[in-house]
């Protein structure tokens, strides 16, 4: 246990045991303070949408496919041209000095290590600059939570280029968190710094809620800046929290080099649908003329194939990857993402499908 401004890190580092991803959750419990524990794990108002992100996976099945030709499935596939070992990769979460004393480090070697992507946030409690060493050249994204000020962003921006991230995420959701009540309840407050803050006039994040750092960025973002993010990087720009067929197209129109669809795990706006039920018509409205990445509710392996079969490239995922931080380290996410591959290549199997590309023409069935 590490003790930093009175807030209790692990300082585990193992390979896990593990049953399933949802069963992470009790055992993070244990050892995660409950201020931090309550901001990693809430949604917003009484969390239907929460919920339902997970619950909305029942509502179509997948047909179990026999006499076919498939053994050992293969789940390697590309995204921009990255080869990964998984149609799986870490969604951005920030602060994740709340589950470990190594915070973002370790999940950024628990990620090189299963061979698939790390994401960053722009409210990391590790920088750009330390996140990316700690990958050793594994492919990494930069979420982007833009500023007010557009000489914070490019100052962002040049040392996420510099540090060599393969896309920028553009999270557009999140102008106001939603009502999330732990956090309330506990009146949490970021404990730890947050790297790329530090520079920042109005502080480091320490000691402040999720709101009030919301309300420093920038609370309008237009399609304009989609592409003036895309011209000053020149990196492929990932818009992430479309929920909306009409809003993929106007973030495709404005130069979204890739579209994200997530409803940022329930804790945005609650009485919106399951991520997972507007997949699909954004996806047909995409038309893969960009690649389709999709994050809210997958805990399963029979998740990650009904989401690739109804659209999706490749899935993201954020909580479970953070109980599996605090419960082992850079081994504990490593764990995490292959536990949930060895999910799905059971039900690849199961489904007659050898590849990912095989999932994508699957048979779902739509009541
Ligand atoms: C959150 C942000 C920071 O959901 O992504 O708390």
């Amino acid at each position: 246990m590490t003790i930093t401004n009175g807030y209790e890190q692990s300082d585990r580092e193992e390979r896990l045991d593990i049953l399933n991803l949802p069963s992470l959750e009790e055992r993070a419990k244990e050892i995660i303070p409950t201020g931090g524990f309550g901001y990693i794990t809430e949604g917003s108002e009484y969390e239907w949408t929460l919920r339902e992100n997970t619950e909305a996976f029942d509502k179509v099945q997948i047909v179990p496919r026999i006499l076919t030709n498939v053994s050992n499935p293969s789940t390697t596939t590309q995204l921009f041209g990255i080869d990964l070992s998984m149609p799986i990769i870490m969604a951005p979460a920030a602060a994740q000095g709340l589950a470990h004393a190594r915070g973002e480090l370790a999940t950024a070697e628990g990620m090189a290590a299963a061979g698939t992507i790390m994401s960053q946030s722009t409210y990391g409690t590790t920088t750009i600059t330390e996140t990316a060493e700690a990958g050793k050249g594994a492919p990494q994204f930069f979420q982007l939570y833009m500023s007010k000020d557009w000489e914070i962003n490019k100052k962002w921006l040049d040392e996420a280029v510099e540090a060599g991230v393969k896309a920028i995420i553009m999270t557009v959701d999140s102008m106001q968190g939603g009502y999330r009540e732990a956090d309330i309840k506990n009146k949490f407050q970021f404990p730890l710094p947050m790297g790329n803050l530090a520079s920042i006039a109005d502080g480091t994040g320490e000691g402040k809620g999720i709101s009030e750092i919301y309300a420093a960025a920038a609370q309008v973002i237009l399609p304009e800046d989609i592409k003036r993010v895309a011209d000053y990087t020149n990196l492929p720009v990932i818009v992430k929290g479309v929920q909306d067929p009409d809003d993929a197209e106007t973030a495709i129109q404005a130069g979204a080099a890739g579209i994200w669809v997530s409803n940022h795990g329930g804790r945005q706006l609650n009485g919106g649908p399951a991520s997972f039920d507007t997949l699909k018509g954004i996806a047909e409205q995409v038309n893969k003329r960009v690649p389709v990445i999709f994050d809210s509710g997958i805990r399963r392996g029979s998740h990650v194939f009904k989401a690739i079969a109804s659209g999706a490239d490749v899935v993201a995922l954020a909580r479970p990857v953070i109980y599996g931080l605090a419960l082992g380290g850079a081994q504990g996410t490593q764990s995490v993402m292959e536990h949930l591959n060895h999910e799905l290549k059971i039900v690849m199997q199961l489904a007659g499908t050898q590849t990912v590309e095989d999932i994508k023409n699957a048979k779902i069935i739509r009541p």
